[in-house]
This record gives structure tokens, sequence and C-alpha cells, in this order.
């Protein structure tokens, strides 16, 4: 049943670019968008005039990197909510809102809860849902389908990453609908997200580079990501898999945010993880890695190809192919995807059902 893995995280890790595929495929037909499944209409797309982004974990990670998406694509205002925030506030909703609760299982009780509140105060709702016919699939009154199969491994992967392709789908159709983006444009984001599948599968060669690298963290005690707008987004998601899988604990810091305050924990050999796939925040960013390497800290970078001036900072880099920025999130989660899983299992731990961890957290 794992396919010749030896966990269902690894797997799972590898059934990303067929997930992605089919996720696309299911709602792409000619190289065009097509949402009836959806069933959000393009008047209702017109009027929007606030979007929230509401959800728990790796799936509000998926929230942070789609505010990015949106607003720069569709240009209408995100707001991303953890839902066990957002149920206890008080509810003041802009005049023709959306919110979307995304949600692998569909059943988790806080994004439930807040897709009910939404609801009551007459806001309509969208839900991004792997598990069909959940209790949110359900009861939103839009459902975009990810088409991730059943994941079995408690940390998330193909879930997120077809979590993320849902996301962008939506920026892209909302933006071409509002007359933001041209037919032509949103044909070549389409395309270009046709070719995420293939490069992932390019960076999945490279696991092994990755696994040496992580078996030597095994004993770290701390580790930071930091990163920048969507990179921030990725360094979120990068942090949560190293901690609930391998007992490490890791802090994702917007790069920028570091030296007010929890610079002061980098000690000589503290892992920094650098996320540089946005080329207007690079330099800002390398600039934040070489004040970490100055309190001694030990650099590792994830950047596209042709940065290569990253060398001249970090000791281990790892580059990844060239995308549109707005979707790098989708590649640039996988090398870090896979440093969780190589050091959990270096540490010997129980990778596909860490301690204290459920896969559906019906409690709130
Ligand atoms: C982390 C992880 C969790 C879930 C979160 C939400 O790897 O899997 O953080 O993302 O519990 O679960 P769903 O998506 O089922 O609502």
């Amino acid at each position: 049943e794992k396919a010749g893995f030896e966990h269902f995280m690894m797997k799972e890790i590898h059934e990303q670019p067929k997930a992605i595929r089919d996720t696309i495929n299911s709602v792409v037909r000619d190289g065009k968008i097509d949402l009836s499944g959806v069933g959000i209409t393009e008047e209702e797309i017109q009027k929007l005039q606030q979007i929230y982004i509401v959800a728990c974990g790796s799936a509000y990670h998926v929230g942070v990197a789609a505010q990015y998406v949106i607003e720069e694509l569709a240009q209408i205002p995100v707001r991303v909510e953890l839902a066990s925030e957002f149920r206890y506030r008080r509810m003041l909703f802009a005049p023709n809102s959306l919110v979307i609760i995304v949600s692998q299982s569909g059943e988790t009780a806080d994004s439930l809860a807040a897709l009910r509140e939404a609801k009551a105060h007459g806001v309509k709702t969208l839900a991004i849902v792997n598990v069909v016919g959940s209790t949110i699939a359900r009861e939103a009154d839009h459902v975009f389908y990810t088409l991730a199969g059943p994941e079995i491994a408690v940390a998330t992967t193909k879930a997120y990453s077809t979590q993320l392709i849902a996301s962008y789908i939506l920026s892209i159709e909302f933006a071409r609908v509002r007359g933001m983006i041209d037919e032509d444009r949103a044909a070549e984001l389409i395309a270009e997200l046709q070719t995420i599948p293939d490069k992932i599968e390019k960076l999945l060669e490279d696991k092994e580079r990755i696994q040496w690298f992580a078996a030597k963290q095994m004993n770290a005690q701390n580790m930071f990501f930091i990163g920048r707008g969507i990179d921030y987004a990725v360094s979120l998601e990068g942090s949560l898999k190293m901690k609930e899988i391998s007992y490490i604990h890791s802090e994702a810091y917007a790069a920028g945010e570091l030296k007010h305050g929890t610079i002061s924990l980098i000690e000589p050999g503290t892992l920094v993880i650098g996320v540089l796939t946005q080329q207007d925040l690079y330099e800002k960013t390398v600039s934040n890695m070489v004040e970490c390497k100055s309190r001694g800290a030990y650099l590792m970078a994830l950047t596209t190809y042709g940065n290569y001036s990253i060398e001249d900072c970090a000791e281990f880099v790892i580059y990844i192919p060239k995308t549109d920025p707005l979707f790098a999130a989708s590649l640039a989660v996988i090398p870090l995807q896979l440093m969780g899983y190589y050091v959990s299992v270096a540490k010997g731990l129980d990778v596909d059902k860490p301690r204290n961890l459920a896969k559906s957290v019906t409690v709130e």
C-alpha cells in the first residue's frame, strides 16, 4: 500500500505531480479555466470587495501564500485568518465578501465553525476541500475539490500542494473576470501552472543531496526559516513540517522581523534556512541572512537557478527551477518537505504518526 516507499509521507511527496495535474485538469479545459463545477458565477466574482481565507495549520499557510497571489493578480483585498481566532472575533464583514475555507479533511472543528459563522452572517462561502462529501464540503456554498486522493501521513504534503494550485486557479480566474489581466496573460499563467508537476519531478531527483544534509542536522536544537512575501509563507510551512515530524524546535520568521527580538536566539552553529524565490526581495533577504551569519549562524538557502551569488554567504544551497514568482511556493516547499522527512528518518522517529497529533482535528 506504500507502493514501495518506506513511509506514506514519502509516497505522498512523490504523488504531488499527479495530484497537481489532476487538480488542474478538473477545472481547465482547452487552456481555459471553467469554474462551473465549483459553482461561483462571474457575476459573484465581479462584485467581490473583500476575501477572507480561513483555515488551520498547513491549510492556513496556503492562505498566507494565496493572499499575495490574489492581491497581486486580482487586486481584491485579502485577509488570512486562523480559524480558531476568526470564529471568536466580532464579525465585521465588508459588503460582498467571500469567505474561503481551506481544509484537507473538511472536518476540522474550528474551520467548520468559522464557515458556519460566516454563513450565519449571510456571507458567501467557498471551500477548498480534499475529502468528498465531508461536512465543510456539504455546507459551503461553493466547493473546489482538490484531487490529492487519500492522504494518510499526518503531516500534509500533497493536499497542501493541491490547495496552493486551487488558490492560483481562483486568483487567475478572478483576475480575468474582473479585467485585471487579459485572456493572453491568463492563458500564459495557466500554461505555466501546467509545467509545475514536471518541475517538482525534477526537484525530487535531487532528494539524496537533501537526505545527506538533513542527516547532519539531526542533533539541532533550533532552526530558523526566513523569507519575505511568498517566501515567508513557504517558511511557515517548512518550519511546521520540521517541528511536527522531527521534534526540533523551529521558527518561521518574516526575514525583516528577526532583528526585532528573535535574532538574540541565534548562536554559533544555529541553522538558518533562507527562502529566496522572489527576485525583487532577494537582496533584502540576503542581507538578513548575512546578519544571522555574523552572529554565528550556519546558512542554507533555497533559491532560483541563476542566483549563484548566494554561495558567497550560504554554506548549502538548493536551486529550484524557474517559474512565475507567484507560483514559486509550489516548488520551494518540496525541498523543505524532504528536509523534515529526512531529519525525522535520521532520528528514527515515527514519520507518519508523530506523537500528540491526529490527522483530523475534530475538537476545538
Ligand atoms: C500539518 C497538518 C495540519 C493540517 C491542519 C488542518 O502537516 O497537516 O496542520 O493542515 O490540521 O487540517 P485540514 O486541512 O484537514 O483542515
